[in-house]
C-alpha cells in the first residue's frame, strides 16, 4: 500500500468556473485523494424530492479527469431546513431537555426513526448514482459521529428506544431489571418497561446502573446509524467505506462501528486539541502551543489503526491556525510536515488536509486551507509539496507488531465518567498518562479492543482502568507470557454496575484485594518512595503478592506476583515512568531517555524521530532542529 496525501473540498462552495484549476492544482502538489460532498444535502435536493445531482457528476468528473481519487461522503451530518418541517422532532435533546437546533450541524437524534429512514435514502440515491463511478474511490459516512456531543440525546424517540431495549435484554422482566439495578434503593423500582425514564433532570444523581445502561444503548444507536449506511453502500459499490472519527470523543464504541468498515479515518487538529481537550497544564500548553501535544495526535494514530483493523488514514490534517478553540495560534513552520510524517510513522495509509481553500463565509471564515480565501498558497500547501517530494523516497506503508500493546475501552470511559469518584478522573486521561509514559521510554505501541483473548508477540500489555474486565479477558491476561499490568479499578465493577464479590479485582493467581479506595485532591499529591507521587485517585491493597512501589508514608501502592503487576493508583509521570520501565525492562524490551519533547516510532524497517519542540535539539540519532522529522532504516 502506497503512502498518500489529500485534501477536502467543497465544490459547492466555488463556482463551477474554477474547479478545474482548483483539481489541476491539487494533482500538481502531489495529492492523491480529494473528499467530497459530506455536507453538500441542499444543494443536491433543495427540496424534498427535488434532486440536482447534476453538479456533482461534474464535480466528480473534473477531479477523476485531472488523476484524483474521489472520497464520496454522505451528506447525513447536515439535514437541510425542510427535514425540521417533515421531521418536528428529529432534533437531539440535551441533558437538561433543550432541543438542540437547526443552524449548524450534526442536529439529528440518532433514535429518531424518521431521520434514520431518512439518511437510507439520501445514502440510497448516493450509492445508486456513484456506486460504479470509476473515480470515486471510496466512501466515507457521515462525519465525526459524536462530535458536538451528538451521541446521547434526551429525545422521546431515544426513551422509547431505550425502553424497547431494556424489555428485550430482560426479556421483559421488570423485576429482573430492578435486581440487576438495585432500585430497591431510594424505592426506584419500576412496574413495567414504559415507566423507565431517560437518567437526566434527576434530584440528585441518578442511579449509575442506569447511566451505564443508557450510555452503552447511544453507542448501539450509532452502530446501527452506521450500519444501515455502508449496507446500501456495499450493495452498490466495491469502494471501501470509512468514517472520519474525532479526537478525545468516546461516546461510542469505535471498534464495533469499525467493524462495518474497511478504513477508519480521523481528523487531526493538535494546536486546537492541545488547548480544548488534551487537558495539558498552562505550561505544557504555552511550551507546546505552535506543535501541539507530542502525544495526543500518537495515541489517537494507534487507536485509530486498531479500530480499522490496520487500515486507517488522517482525514482531516490541521493545516494552519483553526477556528474553534480557545486560542488558535499557527502551527511552528514545520508542523504541518511533521503531523503528516508522523502519521505515516504510526501506519497511516493517508493523510489529506483540511480544507484545500479557506472559506470567506459563514462559521470557519478564520479555519486555513491549503490555500488562502483568495487562492493564493497559503503555508500549508509547500509543506504538503515537501511531504509529497519526501514521499517518492519512502512510498510504502509498513506497518508492523509494535512490543506492547494497551487495551483500550470505550465501555470502561463510559463507567469512569458514570462514577468519577473524583473531579479530573477520567479513563481517557488515564490511557493518555500511561501512554506518554511509555513514549518517553521510546517504546512503540499497539492498542487493543478489550475483545481481544490472543496477546500472542508482546512482551508487555496494559490494561489500567477497565472496570468491567470479563473472565475470559482476565484469564487471557494472566495466562500470556507477557508483563501485564493492571488497574487502577480493574473488574471493580460487574456487568451491571455493580461492586462483585470476592472483591476486585479478584484476578487468578494475583492475589491483590482492593479493601477500600480514595480519591484525592489535585493540590494533596502523595509522594512514593525514591519519586514520583500518586495523584487524584489510590487504593488501598490486601493479599499475599509482592509489593513493589510504596508511598513515603509506608502505604502499598503496586503488587506483583511473576509477570503479573497490579497498580492501585494513579501516578504522575514520574511515577508512571518508574513503574512502566521496570515492567518494560523486565519484558526485556530497550528503553530510552529522550530528550523534552523528542518522541521516536517504528515501523518494519523504519525509525522516525520526531521534534516536537522550538528548540534545535541533540539526539542519538542525529541534529533534530524545531519541528524537525528524521527517518532511518530500523537498526535491529
Ligand atoms: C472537523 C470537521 C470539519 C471542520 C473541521 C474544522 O471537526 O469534520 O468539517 O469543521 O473540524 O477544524
Amino acid at each position: 500500500m502506497l503512502r498518500t496525501l489529500g485534501t477536502c473540498y467543497y465544490p459547492e462552495h466555488w463556482p463551477e468556473e474554477i474547479w478545474p484549476e482548483d483539481a489541476r492544482r491539487m494533482a500538481e502538489a502531489g495529492l492523491t485523494w480529494v473528499r467530497i460532498g459530506e455536507f453538500a444535502w441542499s444543494r443536491l435536493e433543495p427540496n424534498p424530492g427535488e434532486l440536482q445531482f447534476g453538479w456533482l457528476d461534474r464535480a466528480i468528473e473534473v477531479l477523476g479527469s485531472a488523476g484524483l481519487k474521489v472520497v464520496l461522503g454522505t451528506p447525513t451530518a447536515t439535514p437541510p431546513r425542510w427535514m425540521a418541517d417533515r421531521h418536528p422532532d428529529m432534533f437531539a435533546v440535551d441533558d437538561q431537555g433543550r432541543v438542540r437546533g437547526f443552524g449548524s450541524r450534526r442536529h439529528y437524534c440518532f433514535s429518531h426513526t424518521g431521520y434514520f429512514a431518512e439518511s437510507q435514502r439520501i445514502t440510497r440515491l448516493f450509492a445508486e448514482r456513484y456506486g460504479k463511478n470509476p473515480h470515486v474511490a471510496a466512501w466515507q459516512t457521515d462525519n465525526e459521529y459524536g462530535c458536538h456531543d451528538t451521541v446521547v440525546s434526551y429525545s422521546t424517540a431515544a426513551k422509547s428506544a431505550f425502553q424497547d431495549r431494556l424489555r428485550e435484554q430482560f426479556n421483559g422482566d421488570i423485576n429482573a431489571l430492578n435486581d440487576a439495578w438495585g432500585n430497591i434503593f431510594w424505592s426506584m423500582e419500576y412496574r413495567a418497561f414504559d415507566e423507565i425514564a431517560l437518567p437526566t433532570l434527576t434530584v440528585t444523581e441518578p442511579n449509575p446502573a442506569h447511566v451505564q445502561a443508557f450510555r452503552r444503548f447511544s453507542s448501539d444507536q450509532v452502530i446501527k446509524f452506521n450500519r444501515a449506511q455502508v449496507d446500501i453502500i456495499k450493495a452498490h459499490s466495491d469502494a471501501p467505506v470509512s468514517h472520519n472519527y474525532m479526537g478525545r470523543i468516546t461516546d461510542f464504541d469505535h471498534f464495533k462501528v469499525g467493524d462495518d468498515l474497511e478504513i477508519a479515518t480521523w481528523d487531526s487538529y493538535p494546536l486546537g486539541f492541545l488547548e480544548d481537550r488534551v487537558g495539558a497544564t498552562p505550561e505544557q500548553q504555552r511550551a507546546y502551543a505552535r506543535q501541539g501535544d507530542p502525544d495526543f495526535q500518537a495515541l489517537h494514530h494507534d487507536l485509530y489503526r486498531a479500530v480499522g483493523n490496520g487500515r486507517w488514514w488522517v482525514m482531516e490534517q490541521q493545516p494552519g491556525p483553526v477556528n474553534w478553540a480557545p486560542y488558535n495560534p499557527a502551527p511552528l513552520p514545520g508542523m504541518v510536515r511533521l503531523w503528516s510524517w508522523e502519521a505515516f510513522a504510526h501506519g497511516a495509509e493517508a493523510v489529506c488536509y483540511f480544507r484545500w481553500r479557506q472559506a470567506p463565509f459563514a462559521q470557519e471564515q478564520l479555519h486555513a486551507g491549503m490555500l488562502r480565501p483568495d487562492s493564493k498558497d497559503a503555508p500549508a500547501l509547500g509543506e504538503a509539496l515537501q511531504v509529497a517530494a519526501e514521499l517518492k523516497d519512502a512510498p510504502e506503508v509498513q506497518p508492523a507488531q509494535a512490543p506492547v500493546a494497551l487495551i483500550f475501552d470505550y465501555d470502561a470511559d463510559w463507567a469512569w465518567s458514570t462514577q468519577p469518584q473524583g473531579h479530573g478522573l477520567s479513563y481517557f486521561g488515564l490511557i493518555l498518562d500511561v501512554y506518554r509514559s511509555l513514549r518517553r521510554a521510546g517504546l512503540s505501541v499497539d492498542i487493543l479492543r478489550p475483545e481481544t483473548r490472543d496477546f500472542t508477540g508482546y512482551k508487555m500489555v496494559l490494561a489500567p482502568g477497565l472496570m468491567h474486565m470479563p473472565a475470559d479477558l482476565k484469564q487471557a491476561l494472566v495466562e500470556t507470557d507477557a508483563q501485564v499490568l493492571f488497574g487502577p479499578r480493574t473488574a471493580a465493577r460487574d456487568e451491571s454496575f455493580n461492586i462483585p464479590t470476592p472483591l476486585p479485582p479478584a484476578l487468578p493467581g494475583l492475589d491483590v484485594t482492593v479493601s477500600r479506595l480514595e480519591s484525592i485532591r489535585p493540590d494533596m499529591p502523595r509522594a512514593l518512595q525514591d519519586g514520583g507521587n500518586v495523584i487524584l485517585y489510590v487504593e488501598e491493597l490486601e493479599g499475599s503478592a509482592t509489593p513493589i512501589l510504596h508511598t513515603e508514608t509506608g502505604d502499598v501502592v503496586a503488587m506483583r506476583t511473576g509477570q503479573k503487576t497490579y497498580c492501585g493508583a494513579w501516578l504522575d509521570g514520574v511515577g508512571f515512568d518508574r513503574l512502566l520501565r521496570r515492567i518494560a525492562s523486565d519484558a526485556g524490551l530497550r528503553l530510552r531517555d529522550l530528550p523534552e519533547g523528542i518522541r521516536i516510532r517504528q515501523t518494519a524497517t523504519e525509525e522516525f524521530w520526531f521534534n516536537y519542540t522550538t528548540e534545535t535539539v541533540k539526539t542519538e540519532a542525529g541534529i533534530l532542529p524545531p519541528a524537525g522529522v528524521l527517518r532511518r532504516p530500523l537498526i535491529a
